[in-house]
């Protein structure tokens, strides 16, 4: 696989390839999608609730997502890696946000950000792009807003609500972000905005008709059984592995079969 980057996330629009990417936070794991060929490894604030224990995604603070990223570099993905600014890193001072967005960049070697958000943080993705710091939109349902949205709802629904979801994917396009993430909406609309904007559309909980889909790591990979919305597809029961091997593992040594009394070191 050859590095992926924001142009060529582009191009692959055009060529009608969809984008293939998901949610990492670890080294382990980020070796594993680096074989994998996934094209877009975000360092999500997601983080914050299913590496950290956290309720939602307020308190993950930036030396958290530097952190992390650095786990994630070390494995040299060859896809674009991605990290989320967290709350209110961005959108503040435009000091503070080019301080944040520059620790995830330089200390942390993230290729790109994404934040959350429509027209409100449009000057925030200019003033990050015009500082060369590529920035990737999300819209629909933003975690970041559960408080004012009341509950992680599906937003769109309503034809007013549905309109200005397209109006700021157009000003997101025109502050210059290089693709847009549209979680929680339906699919219709999700669709309609992929025809709209010529940057890359990637849906979760939006639908087929996005140029790609992006899940979070723990629910496909099923270690995040409390949590299992209808659009996420688990791909395998890791939770169901684990659990097996720390019984058995227990079970083994209170049982005088692990060490095997033959092998000696
Ligand atoms: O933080 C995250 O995991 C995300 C994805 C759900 C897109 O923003």
């Amino acid at each position: 696989m050859n590095k992926i980057t924001t142009t060529k996330l582009k191009e692959m629009k055009k060529s009608g390839r969809k984008i293939t990417a998901l949610t990492c936070y670890n080294f382990s794991i980020a070796r594993i999608m680096k074989t994998a060929d996934i094209d877009v490894v975000l360092v999500g604030d997601s983080l914050g609730m299913v590496e950290l224990g956290y309720e939602n995604t307020i308190p993950v603070t930036i030396d958290e997502m530097v952190h992390h990223t650095r786990a994630v570099k070390r494995a040299r993905p060859e896809g674009l890696l991605v990290t989320d600014m967290p709350f209110l890193s961005y959108n503040v001072t435009k000091q503070k946000t080019l301080q944040a967005a520059g620790r995830l960049i330089k200390e942390a070697g993230a290729e790109a950000v994404k934040l959350e958000g429509g027209k409100p943080v449009a000057d925030t993705i200019k003033l990050l792009v015009e500082n060369n710091i590529p920035v990737m939109g999300h819209l629909g349902l933003t975690p970041q807003a559960v408080h004012k949205m009341g509950g992680y709802k599906v937003q769109g629904k309503e034809k007013s609500v549905a309109a200005k979801i397209v109006t700021d994917a157009k000003i997101l396009e025109g502050a210059g972000v290089f693709a847009i993430v549209l979680e929680g909406i339906p699919s219709v609309l999700a669709r309609e905005i992929t025809k709209k904007v010529e940057v890359p559309t990637i849906g979760i909980g939006a639908g087929p008709d996005c140029d790609g889909q992006i899940l979070v790591v723990n629910d496909m990979l099923g270690m995040n059984m409390g949590f299992q919305p209808k659009f996420v597809k688990r791909y395998a029961g890791l939770e169901e592995v684990i659990l097996k091997a720390f019984k058995d593992y227990s079970k083994d040594i209170r049982e005088g079969d692990f060490p095997s009394k033959i092998e000696s070191y």
